[in-house]
Formats: structure tokens, C-alpha cells, sequence
């Protein structure tokens, strides 16, 4: 199957396709272009008359960001996914959906199941996950011969090993892990751990933190399940993560215990929109895909920090 890249460059760098290239031997095709620009996505389903699949990443992600910009998360991720269902819906493309944990906002119980009510979101990121899902929802409702599989990821951390390719923040990093081994670089002065008297057991905000390598697997294996008819329902929803919840501060010790490096931190206020614990019930996925999680959080962060120190060397 060849694999086309769609981006509109806005949150990366074109070397990243040197990087891919370099991995796979094979330069895969690229397309600079914005998935809200109706008439861009038509010219490439035009040159692309036969695609047989679509996972669909395309959208800002900072929950922090969100909540001071509400207007470009719910123009940007709500108008770029209609955009793109349009052309998906006519053609019946099988569509993965890059969903979010968010959706859940402060969930009661944990671990978090798919079966959890999804109560309001603590963000406008989130709520353009949770309207996104509903939109792709009665999409197939609509059209019986469109499938979607709804992917809710926990927090994606980490590198390629091979440290070719990584998470590329433009700016100030909204997320913790590139902010830390920004920090340890010496690009930041210091990490400012947001909260400190949270309800957990030592007081900083709780998540579930899993390998873009698995969850890259994770896409693949729940594409492959759909091109092979195995899906009983048009839409189906999984959480994608490890099952482990790890806070702030046992992330900075893993992080020093596995790389050897000191990470400078100082506590600050807690962050609008940041809910307190959420890890996932993952075992869905693994029963009925048959995708699990299979790298540590050592690994994870030993790959992140890798990442950070090849860049720009
Ligand atoms: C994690 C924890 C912060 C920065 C992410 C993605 C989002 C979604 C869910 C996929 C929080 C704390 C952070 C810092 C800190 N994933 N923190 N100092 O907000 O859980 O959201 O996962 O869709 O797209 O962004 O991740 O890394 O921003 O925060 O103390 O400088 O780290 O308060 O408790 P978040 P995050």
C-alpha cells in the first residue's frame, strides 16, 4: 500500500520526510496541504482517485492553547474533519479518527473504559474531539457502506528510536515531556510543574503517557481491521494507551533514573483546563484488534530525550 502524507506544514518541518526516507528507504509522496481548503482536498481525491484509506491526524492539539484560543481549535479541527468527511463519505473510505482522552473530561471512575459517560470537556481541544466523534458518528449512521474507527489516545510521548524523527513543537512546547527535555537541554530555564494539591497521592496531575511507536501500531493494526471487514459496527471507539497511571513527578524520576540527567523543576499554579487523573481501561483494543502497548515509560522517555539531543546537532 502506498502512503501519502498530507500536511500543511503549520506544526512541523518538511525534513521530517528525510527522516521517514531514512528509516523506510522509501521517500513517501507529500502533499502540502491544508485539510480545511475544500478546494486543495479536491484536487488531491481528484489525483487520488482510489484511496483506499484515510487516519486522520491533521488538527491542533494543545489543551493549554485551546482554552486562550478557542475559535482556531473549533474552526481548525471541526472545519478540516468536515472537509475531508465530505470527500470520505462519498468515496466510503474506511477512516481512522485521531480522537482523544479528553472527550471524558474529569472522569469518575478510573482506569477510564470506552463505556464511561463522556461528561463536559475541560477544554475546547476536547471538545472538538468529542463533536468530532459525533459528526463522524452520524456519518456512518447515514451512509452504511462508510466505517470510522474512533482512536482515543492518552498522552503520546516519545521518539523514533532511531532519533530520526520526533515531536517537533513550534515555539514554547504546550506538553510536558518536550518541555522537560527542552529544559535538560538548556533551551528553558526550568520546568514549572503546574499543581502541586491535586487529590493524588502526591499531588500532581496523573496520566496515562504511551510510545508514538505504539500508538502508530495502534493505527496500522486498527486500519488493517477495517480493510479486512472484521469491524461489526460502522463506528466503533477505543482508548489507546498503557492501563498505568504516572504523575508528573514520578514521570520526571523515570525520566532521571533512565537517562542519568537532572531535570530542574519548580511548582507553579495548576493549568486552566487540566483534569486530574486519567489513565485508560485499554484492554477493548487488545480483545477485539488485538493491539496492545508494548513500551515502557523508561523507553519512552530514553527515546524522547535522544530525540531532543540529535536535534539540530
Ligand atoms: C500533562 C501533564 C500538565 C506542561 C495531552 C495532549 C492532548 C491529548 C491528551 C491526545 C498535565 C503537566 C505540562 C508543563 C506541567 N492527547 N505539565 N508542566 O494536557 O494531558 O494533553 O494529552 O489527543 O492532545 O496535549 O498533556 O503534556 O500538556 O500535560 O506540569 O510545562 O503535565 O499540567 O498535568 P495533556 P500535557
Amino acid at each position: 500500500m502506498e502512503v501519502v502524507v498530507v500536511d500543511n506544514l503549520e506544526n512541523t518541518r518538511i525534513d521530517v520526510l528525510d527522516g521517514i526516507e531514512s528509516i523506510t528507504g522509501k521517500r513517501p509522496n507529500f502533499k502540502q496541504i491544508d485539510v480545511c481548503d475544500s478546494n486543495q482536498l479536491k484536487a488531491l481525491f481528484d489525483e487520488f482517485s482510489d484511496i483506499g484509506g484515510i487516519i486522520h491526524f491533521a488538527a491542533h492539539k494543545s489543551v493549554s492553547e485551546s482554552v486562550n484560543e478557542p475559535l482556531k481549535y473549533y474552526d481548525n479541527n471541526l472545519g478540516g474533519l468536515q472537509q475531508l468527511l465530505k470527500h470520505a463519505l462519498a468515496k466510503a473510505v474506511p477512516f481512522i479518527f485521531s480522537s482523544s482522552c479528553t472527550v471524558y473530561g474529569q472522569s469518575d471512575t478510573l482506569p477510564i473504559s470506552e463505556n464511561e459517560p463522556l461528561k463536559q470537556a475541560t477544554s475546547p481541544y476536547g471538545s472538538t474531539k468529542k463533536i468530532g466523534e459525533q459528526i463522524i458518528e452520524d456519518c456512518c449512521r447515514a451512509n452504511p457502506d462508510f466505517n470510522a474507527i474512533l482512536l482515543r489516545y492518552f498522552n503520546p510521548v516519545g521518539a523514533h528510536p532511531s532519533a530520526k524523527i520526533g515531536e517537533l513543537p513550534k515555539g514554547i512546547p504546550q506538553n510536558l515531556v518536550p518541555y522537560l527535555t527542552q529544559t535538560v537541554k538548556g533551551i528553558r530555564p526550568v520546568l514549572k510543574v503546574f499543581g502541586s494539591s491535586y487529590n493524588t497521592p502526591d499531588g500532581t496531575c496523573i496520566r496515562d503517557y504511551i510510545h508514538v511507536m505504539d500508538l502508530a501500531d495502534a493505527h496500522i493494526a486498527s486500519l488493517d481491521y477495517l480493510l479486512k471487514n472484521k469491524n461489526t459496527s460502522s463506528c466503533e471507539v477505543y482508548n489507546v494507551g498503557t492501563g498505568r497511571g504516572v504523575s508528573v513527578l514520578e514521570l520526571i524520576q523515570t525520566f532521571e533514573e533512565a537517562t542519568g540527567e537532572k531535570v530542574p523543576y519548580e511548582f507553579a499554579d495548576p493549568r486552566p483546563g487540566d483534569t486530574v487523573s486519567a489513565y485508560a481501561d485499554a484492554s477493548k483494543i487488545e480483545k477485539i484488534i488485538g493491539w496492545k502497548a508494548k513500551y515502557s515509560l523508561e523507553e519512552s522517555l530514553s527515546s524522547s530525550w535522544n530525540w531532543e539531543k540529535n536535534l539540530n546537532s
